[in-house]
């Protein structure tokens, strides 16, 4: 039964079904924008991200704790790594000058 809520919610939600946890299997950054963001973000619905460069502050805040209509995202839904991956994807930046 909690695996049919579970299933029910990511479709409601439209996200990919596959909980990343290993950082091996970490996506891209422009592939979890594509699979979580670009439903708000490049719809007109939530402010149009591109070309907007939000500090990487900002990226970590508003997905980890979510904002007004934008729900937050635990690092079993957006791991650590990918998080890394989409903020470098939206900023252009490297942050801590980290090589990816
Ligand atoms: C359910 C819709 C929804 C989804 C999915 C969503 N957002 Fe948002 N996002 C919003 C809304 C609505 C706001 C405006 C929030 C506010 O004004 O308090 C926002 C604001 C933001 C902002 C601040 C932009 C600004 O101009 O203030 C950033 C950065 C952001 N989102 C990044 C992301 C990222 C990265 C993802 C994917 C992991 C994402 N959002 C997924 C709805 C969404």
């Amino acid at each position: 039964m909690i695996k049919v809520i579970v299933v029910f919610c990511l479709a409601t939600f439209g996200m990919s079904a596959t909980v990343s946890v290993a950082s091996a299997a970490d996506r891209s950054g422009e592939q979890v924008y594509l699979d979580t963001c670009a439903l708000c973000h490049s719809t007109g619905v939530s402010p149009d991200l591109a070309g907007q460069s939000p500090p990487y502050e900002t990226v970590l805040f508003m997905v980890r704790n979510g904002s007004n209509a934008m729900p937050a995202f635990r690092a079993s839904e957006i791991s650590d790594g990918e998080l890394k991956n989409l903020t470098i994807f939206l900023t252009g930046l490297k942050p801590g000058g980290a090589k990816q």
